[in-house]
């Protein structure tokens, strides 16, 4: 086999073992996502495996356990460099070393002071490690590394829009920009997430339950609403179904409410709504820190343009997911789908990297991402 044979088929494997990892989604967080696949010596796959479940075995374990003694003298593409740590599965280094492989390739280094060292490890008994760096396993990895470097959760963004921009008409109906399908794939992903959260904004114009319908669950999201005044209605559709997750209101702080805000606070929390502090301004960076210690690593929000903008004033978003539906709205006067912004220049507007562009049905799904290793302050 030439090099240049040995390189293509070594990043073949590795776009396959990002693909499976992406399939611990939903599963997998607060850990990474990650994949590995066995080569035989002619670089041919033996087998494979991803880390489908916290707590669950590693990628590297499932994938040895599914090659048994073919592991011997094999080569192990993993996205994600095998961690070295004690963890609820023990060393997966140590677990490549035991079962013989003899190369091993990573794409990302692991960036958990906890689980770092793997490579070195691999090396000190004899095997040879390589990094082979892939884009995509970069972006892979890269909600987990803000998690553990930030202390905030990865935040993504979802609105349906017209060919306009146009997520409302001002009467404020919004039903329904996008298709069956784009809808199905929100709820998919209600299902895979660790919140849900909308505004205020949003509460009274749509009522929304903000639970996953018509799919698997993979975890039981929380549903968050930013409402600094307490101004959701006690009989919102949020607060009737206790069954259905439980419901965070982000509320202003207890040292700048008036007596009316902590009355109806009181009336919500009666009726079963738990309350996180924003700050004393109505910063909400300060309430994700919360839901960050509370356990939340990703939170999709399903706002208005009020509730977005703020979210942008401050930094937070991570990735966006916009549906443009086939439809001009052509009022002014019409719901954006970001608001509050006011760059001076076009530098100072945020900019984003294009991940894909997609059709589905008679929509376009558009995925971009705002955070990256760079923003982070990491390579
Ligand atoms: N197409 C989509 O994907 C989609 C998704 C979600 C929502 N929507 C639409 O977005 C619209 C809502 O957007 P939004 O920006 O107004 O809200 P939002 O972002 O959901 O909620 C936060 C904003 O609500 C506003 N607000 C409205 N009434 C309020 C009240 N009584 N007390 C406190 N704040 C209040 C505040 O605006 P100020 O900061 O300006 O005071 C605040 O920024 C609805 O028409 C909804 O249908 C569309």
């Amino acid at each position: 086999m030439t090099p240049l044979q040995e390189e293509h088929r070594l990043r073949q494997a590795m776009t396959r073992a990002v693909r499976l990892a992406s399939r611990g989604h939903g599963g997998a967080e607060p850990n990474p996502m990650v994949g590995c696949v066995l080569l035989d010596a002619e670089l041919r796959t033996i087998a494979d495996g991803y880390h489908a479940k916290c707590g669950g075995a590693h990628a590297e374990i499932e994938a040895l356990r599914a090659a048994g003694a073919r592991a011997q003298g094999s080569t192990a593409v993993v996205t994600l460099e095998p961690c070295n740590h004690h963890g609820r599965t023990g060393p997966c280094a140590e677990a490549l070393i035991n079962a013989g492989v003899r190369r091993v390739y990573f794409a990302v280094r692991d960036p958990s002071p906890l689980a770092t060292g793997g490579a070195q490890r691999l090396r000190d008994a004899g095997i040879e490690v390589h990094q082979l760096r892939s884009t995509a396993a970069e972006e892979l990895v890269l909600p987990f590394v803000k998690c553990m470097t930030q202390q905030l959760p990865w935040i993504t963004v979802k609105w349906a829009a017209s060919i306009d921009g146009r997520i409302a008409l001002s009467s404020r109906d919004s039903k329904w920009i996008s298709g069956e399908r784009a809808r199905h794939m929100v709820h998919r992903e209600r299902g895979r997430v660790d919140a849900v959260m909308t505004g205020i904004g949003t509460i009274l114009a749509d009522d929304p339950r903000l639970n996953a319908r018509g799919v698997a669950l993979k975890r039981r999201a929380m549903r968050v609403i930013y409402d600094p005044l307490a101004n959701t209605p006690p009989h919102a559709a949020v607060l009737e179904r206790a069954d259905e997750g439980k419901t965070v209101l982000l509320v202003l702080p207890q040292d700048v409410r008036d007596e009316a805000t902590s009355a109806r606070i009181r009336t919500l929390v009666a009726k079963g709504a738990s309350l996180v502090d924003i700050g004393t301004r109505g910063e909400i960076t300060p309430a994700m820190r919360t839901l960050f210690t509370m356990g939340v690593s990703t939170v999709l929000i399903e706002a208005g343009g009020g509730l977005v903008g703020k979210l942008f004033a401050e930094g937070l978003v991570d990735e966006l997911f916009t549906f443009v539906g086939p439809l001009v709205i052509g009022d002014a006067s019409a719901v954006s789908s970001v608001r509050g912004l006011r760059p001076d220049s076009m530098s100072d507007a945020v900019h984003a990297r294009l991940i894909a562009v997609r059709r589905r049905d008679g929509d376009a799904l558009l995925h971009y991402r705002f955070t990256s290793f760079a923003s982070l302050g990491l390579q």
